[in-house]
């Protein structure tokens, strides 16, 4: 693609060394200060009111989501955004496994109840006696609504399945015989709706665009179940969470797994929120980091676009 000897790439975010170290050293610079970049490598940052200079010629995301880009904009300058879908896949899928876990058996309240033990008196007394809120319900033989067949909403499907669960499938874009490699097992659904009356945990796996913004919103949460669990480790905004709120304070929704965190949730009881965890495992930030330098490479060096 361009003819130079050398090239900058900008590092806007922590990238796993993995990654930095497929950019050959005395042929790519890379760093914080670079002035006139030849590209950019980001993780989370939020891009959407930087000004990002002329010389730019692609940007990297190590990451699925491109919510923090403005891609369209890049693109009408002729600018490619490249992405690493499947990268963290299985990172996530293991955080969901752990967020519906952690649900059905009240592991954080139950945590937070034996940190608080210390230095109590007759402590076999106060554990036999304040463990009762804790009896929790098993994920074998329930029914899981998985929204969104993509690579990670896949995952989960086939996970839960060895978990002994039902697993209800549903993709607003494609069909779900289209979908990336879902077990046979997976009953196809007509409509969100039908994913949400008719599953007790409802697992959301979309990409955050203008179709999926609040795509759980008040009146859908109105038809899940009371004892219902809803997850979202998408992004921020494909559920409301200010309905998820409001039917959690209602008793109309047992519980809101996130990883996401923000005011409105952060002290609900009935929440559990982690701190964008999905894709941080050491494996998953070395498999984003090796995918994106790759994809920018080849575009530097030879012009090809991959995933973009
Ligand atoms: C993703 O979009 O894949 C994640 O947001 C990656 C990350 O945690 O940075």
């Amino acid at each position: 693609m361009a003819d130079k000897a050398s090239f900058a790439v900008l590092v806007l975010n922590q990238i796993s060394k993995a990654g930095l170290e497929r950019l050959p050293a005395g042929r790519y610079l890379t760093g914080k200060d670079l002035a006139e970049p030849d590209a950019i490598l980001v993780r989370s940052a939020d891009m959407h009111s930087m000004a990002i200079p002329a010389s730019v010629l692609a940007i990297g995301r190590a990451g699925a989501g491109t919510n923090n880009i403005p891609v369209q904009a890049l693109n009408a300058r002729g600018v490619p955004v490249f992405n690493t879908p499947g990268a963290n896949a299985n990172a996530v899928k293991e955080l969901v496994l752990a967020g519906m876990l952690m649900a059905a058996r009240r592991l954080g309240a139950a945590q937070h109840f034996v940190a608080q033990l210390d230095g109590a008196d007759g402590l076999d007394k106060a554990i036999e006696e304040g463990k009762k809120p804790f009896a929790g319900f098993e994920l074998a033989n329930q029914t899981l609504g998985v929204i969104g067949l993509g690579k990670v909403g896949c995952l989960v499907a086939d996970a839960a399945i060895k978990l002994g669960m039902h697993v209800l499938g549903y993709d607003p874009d494609i069909t779900v015989d289209a979908a990336w490699s879902l077990p046979s097992q997976v009953q196809r659904a007509a409509s969100v709706e039908d994913v949400l009356r008719n599953a007790q945990l409802v697992t959301l796996h979309v990409p955050l665009v203008e179709a999926t913004r609040h795509l759980v919103n008040a009146d859908r949460l109105r038809l899940m179940r009371a004892d219902g669990v809803l997850l979202n480790f998408s992004r921020e905004g494909v559920a409301d969470d200010a309905a998820v709120v409001a039917a959690l304070d209602a008793r109309r929704l047992g519980a809101y797994v996130c990883d996401f965190p923000n005011r409105a949730i952060l002290r609900h009881p009935q929440v559990i929120a982690f701190p964008h965890l999905g894709a941080s495992t050491r494996e998953a930030e070395e498999n984003c980091a090796r995918m994106v330098a790759d994809q920018l490479r080849d575009f530097l060096e030879h012009g090809n676009i991959r995933n973009a």
